[in-house]
């Protein structure tokens, strides 16, 4: 998402203190016991076959990293290849409903509906019958840039443009092959689909048919039209995939901002986009529920393209990035959240039940269950995760809080409530597989110690964080531990910037603003960046590049550049075959950094990646990757 919508507003933060006093080093105790058997169990997609291990001495990255790039290419590694593939616009393989993608950007909303979504994020891939040669891959579309989206791009504002705009949103599910040494979507396909900004979608958990989710369309509180700003993803152990709704408060135009609640959430007095203007439901002076109904994780079964995603309202409401599931010994399930804002929160979700056998028909109700907590980052390395429960504490009537559903509905003002620790923009989770431990990054905070923001604290040590962190914790005792012991794994940065506080500490390859994490079966740490225009200082962008995608030794700390995007775009997502030999990884918004054109009818066209027409729009797209020895990613 570009910085300018994800950033601060003045009044859309919490006023808790930053640092926190307490400490309590008789709970410090460590995993241990059947921890590597449970993660064995969790992992199980991932695991390697045992040739395919390098010994920890010899380090893990076996690559030879990549100088930074600003070349509108993918740059990877010598040995090395990376193909894009399901770009923005392809059908994606619906039978009987296949429209070809325009290059002039004509398709039509019902057209968009059946073709891959724009802006492509997070994504995981879904083996079918355990294979590493063919499998689904979900993702989500995050945003749209209109002005590339319509073959007139922002001139006249209609409600078709709209229904492009929404149909372009979303989620899809495709099915891929690795045929003749190339993965080739297959088309048609019985799993495909999309989901999508207006796709229908049932409501869960305690806050379901809640009185703050009733709505004149929908007096039950039950159902929802579609999902939005899905950015980061995780995939649970029981077949299923988890999506964040994240900067959903932009598409809602809310007036003269009177509702507290409201502008606590960050609505705007209008929207970035247009749908108020065509959609009503977007309007929150007019349906001040709506936006209640967003800002949830979304699960999806996609092995079952009849079934209806559902928003798990027991994880709590945030603008979530995404999910992601550990596994306690008995065998419940441990959801991980961030909220991407500044100095917003933390989440960890404990289910009541244990995980079933049966994937995930047998569990669709296990996330509806269980308690919500938020962290609070202590010193000394220590933390404790505070439950959000109604009843406890200052989670009550008197305190603004009626019941359950509105505790979760709230969950920004709850955390406030308790004290928690407002983080530097908390983005992808993700859990070591070895260990247990369990990483989020922290991609920046300008606002920071800035007037009237709050300062540093342990957890969020730089004021003015352009550069952002990687922050680690390993619970005590089990994935439901009530505290952990925390670090960090780096501060990022650039040693020759301009300003000491944004050099960081990395050993190996510099660079800014985390975003996406994920752990390949190994226990490599893949780090994606988002490191936006307004993120940089001067020369940032000439010694750093455009985003990339590193690896991570955690075991050394050691840093090492893998893959280098085209201009403008950011790398997102990260998900390999069960053997390691694939990794799937997306581009998304190449092109972004040129600005408007000043031309509404003219989108911007920085980049023309992947397709390299002349004049070409550039199109977000998955990138596979593959060695050319056929050999382990990273190895
Ligand atoms: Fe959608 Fe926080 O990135
Ligand atoms: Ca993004
Ligand atoms: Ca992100
Ligand atoms: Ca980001």
């Amino acid at each position: 998402m570009p910085k300018d919508l994800a950033t601060l507003d003045d009044d859309n933060h919490s006023g808790n203190p930053s640092i926190h006093d307490v400490s309590d080093p008789a709970r410090r105790t460590v995993l241990h016991g059947s921890l590597g058997l449970m993660l064995g169990s969790l992992m199980a997609p991932l695991t390697l076959p045992a040739c395919a291990a390098s010994p920890a001495a010899q380090g893990l990255l076996g690559f030879r990293g990549v100088p930074p790039s600003r070349a509108d290419a993918i740059v990877v590694p010598e040995g090395y290849v990376a193909t894009p593939i399901a770009a923005w616009g392809e059908p994606v393989g619906v039978p009987g409903q296949m429209p070809a993608w325009k290059p002039d950007a004509s398709n039509t909303a019902a057209e968009q509906a059946m073709q891959m979504g724009m802006h492509h994020d997070g994504l995981q891939f879904y083996p079918l019958d355990g294979s590493s040669t063919h499998g689904l891959l979900v993702m989500n579309h995050e945003y749209v840039d209109d002005g590339l989206l319509h073959h007139d791009g922002l001139k006249d504002w209609s409600a078709e443009k709209v229904r492009k705009a929404q149909a372009a949103h979303g989620l899809s599910v495709i099915e891929l092959r690795l045929e003749a040494g190339r993965w080739q979507m297959v088309r048609p396909s019985r799993y495909a689909r999309r989901v999508t900004a207006s796709s229908p979608l049932d409501i869960a958990g305690p806050a379901a048919g809640h009185a703050l989710m009733k709505t004149a369309a929908d007096p039950q509180g039950r159902r929802v039209l579609g999902t939005l700003s899905n950015c980061a993803s995780g995939m649970t152990p029981w077949g299923t995939y988890l999506s964040g709704e994240e900067n959903f408060n932009g598409y809602f135009s809310a007036g003269a901002l009177e509702d507290p609640h409201h502008r606590r959430w960050g609505l705007r007095r209008t929207s970035w986009s247009r749908w108020p203007e065509f959609d009503e439901r977007f309007d929150a002076t007019r349906h001040p529920h709506e936006p209640n109904r967003f800002g949830w994780i979304v699960e999806l079964d996609p092995m079952d393209p009849t079934s209806t995603p559902v928003k798990r309202t027991a994880l709590g409401r945030a603008a979530h990035e995404g999910a992601w599931v550990a596994l306690t010994r008995d065998g419940r399930a441990v959801v991980y959240s961030g909220e991407d804002a500044a100095f917003e929160y933390i989440y960890k979700f404990v289910s009541r039940d244990k995980v079933a056998p049966g994937g995930a028909k047998a569990n669709r109700t296990l996330l509806d269950h269980g308690t919500l907590h938020v962290a609070r980052f202590d010193t000394e390395g220590r933390g404790r995760w505070l439950p959000l429960v109604h009843g406890q504490g200052p989670l009550t009537a008197a305190k603004g809080f009626a019941d359950q559903g509105e505790v979760l509905i709230k969950a920004r003002q709850a955390s406030d409530a308790l004290g928690a620790t407002k983080m530097d923009r908390p983005e992808w989770l993700a859990i070591d597989p070895k260990n247990g431990w369990v990483y989020c990054s922290l991609t920046n905070n300008a606002a920071r110690g800035t007037l009237g923001m709050p300062g540093p604290d342990p957890a969020n040590p730089r004021a003015q964080n352009v550069m952002g962190q990687i922050i680690r914790w390993q619970e005590d005792g089990d994935f439901d531990g009530t505290g952990f012991r925390w670090n960090h794994l780096v501060l990022a940065g650039d040693p020759a910037n301009e300003r000491a506080e944004a050099r960081g500490n990395v050993s190996g390859d510099a660079f800014g603003c985390p975003d996406g994490l994920s752990f390949d079966a190994r226990g490599v740490l893949w780090i994606d960046t988002d490191m936006g225009p307004g993120a940089m200082h001067k020369g940032e962008l000439a010694r750093l590049g455009n985003n990339q995608m590193l690896a991570c030794d955690v075991t050394t700390g050691e840093v090492r550049r893998f893959l280098v995007g085209p201009v403008g775009c950011e790398v997102t997502g990260g998900a390999f075959t069960p053997d390691g030999t694939t990794l799937f990884v997306n581009i998304q918004h190449p092109g972004e950094s040129a600005g408007d054109s000043g031309d509404p009818t003219q989108p911007r066209r920085s980049s023309n990646w992947p397709d390299f027409a002349p004049g070409g729009r550039p199109r977000s797209a998955t990138v596979v990757v593959r060695r050319r020895d056929g050999g382990v990613i990273g190895a």
